[in-house]
């Protein structure tokens, strides 16, 4: 009697055990029993939907198109501090999209850094934005910009990394630094990002379980970004309820997984090289003193090993600069400056 019970209790466990780990099928976008589609969207050569906002004048008047990349738990609709006077004068036209499986773009289980590259060809291509044209990215939208200056330099007419993300598993730095600004981090996100580099299978439960922390938010902020935070009533997106409505899993966590769960394609120290060899662009990346998100010490290195990146360091400022209107502005001016 003992042994068809312990055979049963042990099926049981690991029914349990294999429900715990798999993640619950995405609700994708326009299917049946997931949300509608509300947003232009283009549909890539795999079949996949990427969906983006134009914002700023229309394409046909722009003096600049700008291809926008957002952060982890964000979205297309990020808010961005531009004014009317501020777009008119630059003719500024920017494209935002929804980086694979948030918002309304389908999810894309083989997505890595260097796929974002193509991705963005891609749109940029269906969307007829010419040849050549300008990349931004925010945060963990910022290794989107790292992918193009490895994979399609030739289209870019400038690029800025604005507080970019970190991979603490980068070969080419140093581990004495690696480990110094890693344990800077809280606890709870020192576990995260080691259970996404080590047991990225164990990532999907240990995100859903209740006992521990995990990403959250307390002290992740510094003074001027919770300024910003109370400027905007904590609104950074317009539409915050659909970044992750087909599914946590296939927007935050398989970010998480692409970019610091996984080996990246090319190391941003060793592998990339000036892409504007003959001064015709420019690359920029922009950190700021009181990030508590992204350790600054990383992203200086980058910027010291390669002379051809004008490296920017706001002071008194934190990880959320891209909301503030005076350091957009900045952002943007340095990037079309010629
Ligand atoms: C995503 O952002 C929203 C709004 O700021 C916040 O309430 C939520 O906790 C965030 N989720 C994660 C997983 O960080």
């Amino acid at each position: 009697m003992i042994a068809p019970i312990g055979v049963a209790f042990a099926v049981g466990l690991l029914g349990w055990v294999y429900q715990a780990l798999k993640p619950s099928p995405p609700k994708i976008c326009g299917s049946a029993n997931g949300p509608p589609v509300t947003s232009s969207r283009v549909k890539l050569n795999d079949g996949r939907h990427l969906a983006y906002r134009e914002f700023g004048v229309p394409k046909e008047e722009a003096q600049c198109k700008i291809i926008m990349c957002h952060g982890y738990n964000s979205s297309k609709d990020m808010y961005l501090p531009a004014s009317q006077e501020f777009i008119d004068e630059l003719k500024l036209y920017i494209v935002l999209y929804d980086r694979a499986g948030y918002g309304e773009s389908d999810p894309y289980p083989a997505r890595s850094v260097k796929s974002e590259a193509f991705d963005i060809q891609e749109l940029a291509d269906k969307l007829h934005l010419g040849t050549k044209f300008y990349v931004i990215g925010c945060s963990m939208g910022a290794s989107s910009v790292w992918s193009c200056l490895k994979y399609i330099p030739d289209r870019l007419l400038g690029a800025s990394l604005v507080v970019p993300f970190v991979n603490y598993w980068w070969s080419s730095v140093p581990s004495a630094l690696s480990l110094q600004t890693f344990r800077r981090l809280p606890q709870s996100y020192q576990r995260t990002y080691r259970i996404a580099r080590y047991t990225p299978w164990l990532y999907h439960w240990w995100m859903t379980q209740k006992w521990f922390p995990t990403l959250g938010a307390d002290g992740m902020f510094c003074d001027s970004d919770l300024e910003i935070l109370k400027r905007l009533s904590g609104c950074l997106n317009h539409e915050q309820e659909k970044v992750t409505q087909q599914g946590k899993h296939e927007s935050l966590n398989r970010d998480m997984l692409a970019i610091l769960g996984a080996k990246w394609e090319f190391d941003p120290i060793l592998d990339l090289s000036n892409p504007f060899p003959n001064n015709d662009g420019s690359v920029h990346l922009w950190s700021s003193s009181e990030d508590h998100v992204v350790p600054i010490e990383l992203n200086r290195l980058i910027a010291e090993k390669h002379p051809w990146i004008q490296y920017h360091e706001v002071p008194d400022a934190g990880h959320l600069i891209i909301h503030d209107a005076e350091n957009f502005e900045a952002i943007i001016r340095a990037l079309l400056a010629r």
